[in-house]
């Protein structure tokens, strides 16, 4: 077997994916921009890993420098993460998601179609139900309208890898993720928000540092038991292996395209998160109920049995462990 290339493998979900295929034995290769994270976590997942892997500081919407990657390395697989993730900021410059994330995937599927790379893995994300009401929701929802360029990404981005794989011998798995949080237990990696941060977990764990002065919480009104909004919260180590299974699957299996949700399988609300973190860190937080965030959907959660029947995979890590990870994390950050 060749290297597996991963895309954004620096990035929060990509760092963890990472140690896990070099955990596995997997040879890697990353490819990464820095946009969104530091050269410090290559050494860091080295530490964890025990072993080193090239790395090329590369934007994969570059596809001269992309080709060159291809060219050096005997890539047999692909884990496409590097993309811009930012909802808010999608809606404010809906151009620079369509040329990084879409452009980005465009670019190296030149390079996988030159190279007839046999299987790719790409992030998708669970935006691409939309509003639903359907939970706990399965891969056969049908795909909405998103409600932001970013989900839009996800959406397109999915059909170019559909239409690429009916006409090419390359196999593509979309996972679509839930709500990923937490960190590796070793706390040398985890999330690095840069600014404020827009997602629940990181701003909770910086208001309980200090950095933020209390945490709002989008709206107690909505048709949910408690009136908070709820989501699959899932361990990114657990995402990571998922990634693992999929390249494993894809290797050993005869198709053109499957979809997969990547969830526990367990809504939980926002109140319970905080409730659950206060207690898990023995800690206070600081929080006030405010009004509804727009766009927000109710309320959201994997059904995620097609991952555990054909992918041999189920999310296994506590919704306190997820919480005691980020805070040990968060703890390691200056601010
Ligand atoms: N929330 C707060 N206060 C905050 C931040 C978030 O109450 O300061 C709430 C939100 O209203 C929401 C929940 O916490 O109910 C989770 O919010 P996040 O921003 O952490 O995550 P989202 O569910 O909005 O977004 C996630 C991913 C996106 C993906 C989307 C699809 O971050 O990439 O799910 O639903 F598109």
């Amino acid at each position: 077997m060749g290297k597996i290339l991963v895309t954004g493998g620096l990035g929060y979900i990509g760092c963890h994916t990472t140690v896990e295929l070099l955990g596995k034995g997997i040879e890697v290769v990353v490819v990464d921009n820095l946009s969104n994270t530091t050269i410090d976590v290559k050494n860091r997942i080295e530490k964890i890993a025990g072993k080193s892997f090239p790395f090329y500081e590369i934007d994969v919407c570059n596809t001269e420098k992309l080709k060159e990657v291809f060219a050096s390395e005997n890539i047999t697989g692909i884990i496409h993460f590097a993309a811009f993730k930012a909802v808010g900021e999608s809606v404010e410059n809906p151009i620079l998601y369509y040329r990084n994330n879409i452009e980005g995937l465009i670019s190296l599927l030149e390079c996988v179609k030159e190279y007839n790379v046999p299987n790719i893995v790409f992030s998708s994300s669970c935006t691409v139900y939309g509003d639903t009401k359907e939970s706990p929701i399965t891969e056969e929802h049908p795909i909405v309208q998103a409600i932001s360029p970013y989900g839009t990404t996800k959406i397109v981005g999915e059909q170019i890898l559909f239409d690429f794989a009916n006409v090419s011998s390359t196999k593509v798995v979309s996972l679509r993720y839930f709500n990923p949080v937490g960190a590796h237990s070793s706390s040398l990696i985890g999330e690095l928000p840069i600014g404020i941060p827009n997602n629940l977990i990181p701003y909770v764990t910086q208001t309980a540092a200090g950095i933020r002065e209390k945490l709002t919480i989008f709206g107690n009104d909505y048709n949910t038991p408690d009136g908070t909004n709820i989501r699959d919260f899932i361990h990114v180590v657990d995402l990571a292996k998922a990634h693992v299974k999929a390249i494993d699957f894809a290797d050993n299996h005869s198709f053109k395209v499957e979809v997969f949700n990547l969830g526990t399988g367990k809504g939980t609300s926002v109140s319970e998160v905080v409730d659950t973190f206060e207690k898990v860190n023995s800690l206070s937080l600081n929080h006030i109920y405010g009004p509804r965030r727009a766009g927000d959907v109710e309320q959201i959660w994997a059904d995620a049995t097609k991952a555990n029947e054909i992918l041999g995979w189920k999310a296994e890590i506590s919704l306190e462990e997820m919480l005691r990870t980020a805070w040990d994390w968060q703890q390691t950050l200056k601010d």
